[in-house]
C-alpha cells in the first residue's frame, strides 16, 4: 500500500509540473483526482483493510489527496501567469481607477431641501404623478373654469386623468390617510405644457403640509423663515407678498433677497433685489371639508416649493435647461 501511494505521488506530481497547456492540466486531474482517478481508487480499496490498517492508510491517502490538490492549483496559476505574460499583461500594476459617479445636482438639491423639514419633524410623502383631476384641482378647490385646467397648461392623459401640474394633491391625498396632526413633506416631479429657458415641461417641486389644533399664519412664517436660513445662509432676507392660490387662504408668495446682488438689484433678480422661491399659505377650509377634516376644530398650512429655481440659485445656474440635457461638462461642475 504504501509503495503503490508514494508511486502516485511521484507520478502524479512530475505530471502536475511537466503540464504545459490546460488539456494536459485536465487531463492529470482526471487520472488522479478525477471521480474514477487513482486516489478515489485507493480510498475506495480501503474497505478491505483490516480496522488497524485501514486508518494508517486513510491517513497516507488523504496526505495524498490534499498534497496532489496543491499541486493541481500550483499548475493551474502557473499557466494562468503564463497567459499574462504572453498578453503582456503585468498583474503587480497598480489598477486604473474606476470614474466616480455623484447624484445629479437637482437631486443633491432635492436632498438638501428634504434634509432641513426632516430634521424640522416633518415624514416624507409620496403620491402618482398621472393623478386624477379629482385630487390634483377638484379636491383643491379649482373652480370648473379655472385657467390652469386648461389645456394649454396641463397634460390631459384621459377624461378626469392628468399628469399633476404641482405636488399638492399630495396634501388631500395625505389627509385623507391621516387623522391630524399632519406634518408632511412630499417631493417629487410636477408636469406643465410650458417651455422657456426657466420652464421646462418636467419640473420638481416639494410641497409642505401643517395641520393641527391651532397652526397659524406666525407658524407658516416661522418655518419657512428657518428653513431659507438653512439652504441660504442665516442673514438671507426673506419676504412675505400676498397671492392668491385656490387652496389656501390667505396665500403667499416668499421672496428671498438675490444671492446674486444681495438686493442691489442685477440681471438674476430682474434689478429687483428679490427672488420668489416657493407658494403658500394657511390651507382653504373648502379643502379640510373635500377630506372631512373638521374647520372649525383645526387650521393648517401649506407650501410648494421650486426645486429647480433653488438649485439655480444655489449653483449659480442661468438656464434652466442645462440641467436636463445631460452634457457631463455641465453636470461634473456640481
Ligand atoms: N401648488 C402651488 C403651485 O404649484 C404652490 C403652493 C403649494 C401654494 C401649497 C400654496 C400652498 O404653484
Amino acid at each position: 500500500m504504501d509503495a503503490t501511494i508514494e508511486t502516485i505521488r511521484n507520478e502524479a506530481l512530475a505530471g502536475f509540473e511537466t503540464a504545459r497547456t490546460p488539456a494536459e492540466v485536465k487531463a492529470a486531474e482526471v487520472k488522479y483526482l478525477g471521480r474514477k482517478g487513482l486516489v478515489s481508487e485507493i480510498l475506495r480499496g480501503l474497505g478491505s483493510l483490516g480496522p488497524e490498517e485501514r486508518k494508517e492508510a486513510g491517513r497516507k491517502a488523504n496526505e495524498l489527496k490534499l498534497a496532489l490538490e496543491a499541486a493541481l492549483k500550483a499548475a493551474q496559476e502557473r499557466l494562468a501567469r503564463d497567459v499574462q505574460e504572453a498578453a503582456g499583461i503585468d498583474p503587480t500594476l497598480p489598477g486604473r481607477p474606476m470614474p466616480h459617479g455623484r447624484p445629479h445636482p437637482l437631486a443633491q438639491t432635492m436632498d438638501s431641501i428634504c434634509d432641513i423639514f426632516i430634521r424640522l419633524g416633518f415624514d416624507v410623502a409620496e403620491g402618482p404623478e398621472v393623478e386624477l383631476d379629482y385630487y390634483n384641482f377638484e379636491a383643491l378647490n379649482f373652480p370648473k373654469d379655472h385657467p390652469a385646467r386648461d389645456m394649454q397648461d396641463t397634460f390631459f392623459v384621459s377624461p378626469g386623468v392628468v399628469l399633476r401640474t404641482h405636488t399638492s394633491p399630495l396634501q388631500v391625498r395625505t389627509m385623507e390617510a391621516r387623522k391630524p396632526p399632519v406634518r408632511v413633506i412630499a417631493p417629487g416631479k410636477v408636469y406643465r405644457c410650458d417651455s422657456d429657458i426657466t420652464h421646462t415641461p418636467m419640473f420638481h417641486q416639494v410641497e409642505g403640509l401643517v395641520v393641527d389644533k391651532g397652526i397659524s399664519f406666525p407658524d407658516l412664517k416661522g418655518c419657512l423663515v428657518s428653513f431659507v436660513h438653512q439652504m441660504f445662509g442665516a442673514g438671507t432676507r426673506v419676504r412675505f407678498r400676498p397671492s392668491f392660490f385656490p387652496f389656501t387662504e390667505p396665500s403667499a408668495e416668499v421672496d428671498i433677497q438675490c444671492v446674486g446682488c444681495g438686493g442691489k438689484g442685477c440681471r438674476i433678480c430682474k434689478d429687483t433685489g428679490w427672488l420668489e422661491i416657493l407658494g403658500s399659505g394657511m390651507v382653504h377650509p373648502r379643502v379640510f371639508e373635500f377630506v372631512g377634516y373638521d374647520p372649525a376644530e383645526i387650521t393648517g398650512f401649506a407650501f410648494g416649493l421650486g426645486v429647480e429655481r433653488i438649485a439655480m440659485l444655489r449653483y449659480g445656474a442661468d438656464d434652466l435647461r442645462r440641467f436636463f440635457e445631460n452634457d457631463l461638462r455641465f453636470l461634473r461642475q456640481f
